[in-house]
């Protein structure tokens, strides 16, 4: 697994150099969401995920923690089981005792995340936790072509992607369509297990983005540290503010870094001017409707077969096959 020997280092970071050079040029100015994702963003990425007004992470569960057995049985045993943005491991642990619960024990599992050093630690715990799978985390950006390890099994894997917390939903609407046809092509023979948040009052969502102990703001703000600290920038965090909003046209959320002045920041050697109010937008989260997801499916190469949903209707749970 020779990429995970370049650990955090210069590849993560000429890249997180180069897209912040071209994201500064550009008009608006817009960079994409995962950069968020070094050690810190990941620790409060799953600070949010805790917070009262975050419903996405708890809806999602609950619809997990009912549904389980059904989804198990839909993903059947042999699975080689892929997750797109693995994060903490938190998640899959549910779907795993699900399967051997049902007596489906799954091959393999491969985490991937972009945060390296977060997801060697999570991957450690759940190889204690589960000795008799395969685990082979990959420290890498699911957005890139990559090759699946081949599972080393006798009987040939069933390929099934967990795609959950609404991480599809950080795509654009085109990006996602790319995404899930390519990855359609991969899990042949298996499908996707894909965790998306639905279009709902814009308070709620407005709220979740927006929380009173500031999570959210430092989560955006990071960015900004990630850069002075790896890259030598100097963006004075005093004069950015984190502004997120629903856009109700595009039917998503979207997240800036606004220059509350005029101001000149250095990057690289580069200065790079925001007038008072521009903004560095950050990250979109796309929300669906049960029939765009429908839609979605069958465009992009797969069968939706299953959905389930909390009893608000404001997150989905779908079960697509891979044909
Ligand atoms: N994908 C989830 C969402 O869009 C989680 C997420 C990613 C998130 N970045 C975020 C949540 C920033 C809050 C703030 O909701």
């Amino acid at each position: 697994m020779h990429r995970l020997a370049f650990g955090k280092g210069f590849h993560a970071m000429s890249d997180f150099a180069s897209a912040l050079q071209a994201a500064l040029g550009q008009h608006p100015k817009q960079i994409s969401p995962k950069y968020f994702y070094d050690a810190k963003g990941s620790a409060l990425f799953d600070r949010i995920c805790d917070l009262p007004e975050y419903y996405p992470t708890r809806t999602e569960q609950a619809i997990l923690a009912a549904h389980l057995p059904a989804m198990a049985e839909c993903i059947g045993a042999h699975a080689q089981l892929v997750e797109f943005g693995a994060g903490s491991l938190v998640k899959i642990r549910r779907l795993l005792d699900a399967l051997y619960a049902a007596g489906l024990a799954p091959d393999a599992y491969v985490p991937i995340d972009i945060s390296t050093e977060h997801l060697i630690r999570a991957a450690e715990d759940l190889k204690q936790q589960y000795p008799a799978l395969a685990v082979t985390p990959l420290a890498l950006d699911y957005t890139q072509a990559f090759s699946l390890p081949v599972a080393a099994t006798s009987s040939p894997a069933r390929p099934i992607g967990f795609f959950p917390g609404s991480t599809l939903g950080n795509f654009s609407k085109t990006e996602a369509a790319q995404f899930l046809t390519q990855t359609a092509r991969s899990l042949q023979g298996g499908g996707l297990l894909l965790g998306v948040d639905l279009v709902k009052d814009e308070r709620i969502l407005h709220a979740a983005y927006n929380d009173a102990a500031g999570v959210t703001a430092a989560f955006n703000m990071n960015l900004l540290l990630r850069a002075n600290a790896e890259l030598g920038s100097n963006f004075d965090v005093n004069y950015f503010e984190h502004d997120a909003f629903y856009n109700q046209a595009e039917q998503r959320i979207e997240m800036h870094l606004r220059s509350t002045r005029a101001q000149t920041v250095s990057l690289l050697g580069q200065a790079y001017d925001f007038a008072a109010g521009e903004s560095l937008h950050t990250e979109n989260s796309c929300k669906y409707t049960l029939e765009g997801l429908h839609d979605l499916a069958l465009r992009t190469g797969f069968e939706p077969v299953a959905h389930w949903e909390d009893e608000r209707s404001w997150f989905s749970v779908q079960w697509w096959r891979a044909k």
